[in-house]
């Protein structure tokens, strides 16, 4: 989703909702960081918060709920999520994988764990599975782990070495992943 969409969504969007406790503690944890002026130096991580806790996207009103917290203009906080590509502004599965094809992980087979992938999930790269666990964002260039290709990112952490099975037994334990890395 473009700068614009987002921007067309949040002026037809007039539901409110509040941010979780959790994710108050967890933005005011980094807040205590920063002088209270430049509340929105913690926008990042209240937006990976905010995400993270709503299943893997962004929401407009979740944003505008930043953008309140934050004392920040909500088109600020558009313009951050829709900039980065670790946040989603629509919805898609829950797990994020982005598979890496750059050259050195080709050369190791990086195509054949793509190809793996989107069997064992029976979607295409850019598409989430249906039961809304995963989505296979897309095919990422190299995220200089080429020592370890064909390598791969769940949830923006990395996974090296990859065979088809430990794919299947990192896809297959996500869930312990998640918890391990939040
Ligand atoms: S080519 Fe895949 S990490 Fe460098």
């Amino acid at each position: 989703m473009n700068e614009t969409s987002i921007s067309v969504d949040a002026l037809q969007s007039t539901q409110v909702v509040e941010l979780s406790e959790h994710v108050r503690q967890d933005i005011d944890a980094w807040l205590q960081r920063y002088p209270d002026d430049q509340k929105q130096s913690a926008v990042l991580a209240a937006l990976r918060a905010v995400q993270h806790e709503n299943k893997g996207f962004l929401t407009t009103p979740l944003m505008n709920a930043v953008a309140d917290y934050l004392d920040m203009p909500k088109i600020a906080v558009y313009e951050v999520a829709s900039f980065y590509s670790m946040f989603e502004t629509k919805p898609v599965g829950e797990h994020c994988i982005a598979v890496c094809t750059n050259i050195s992980c080709m050369l190791k087979g990086g195509y054949d764990i793509l190809h793996h992938i989107e069997k064992k999930l029976g979607i295409k790269v850019g598409e989430s599975s249906e039961d809304g666990k995963f989505f296979l964002k897309k095919e990422e260039e190299c995220l200089a782990a080429c020592a370890g290709a064909p390598m791969m990112q769940v949830n923006h952490v990395y996974f090296e070495d990859l065979t088809e099975a430990k794919v299947d037994e990192i896809l297959d334990n996500v869930e312990s992943l998640a918890a391990h890395h939040g």
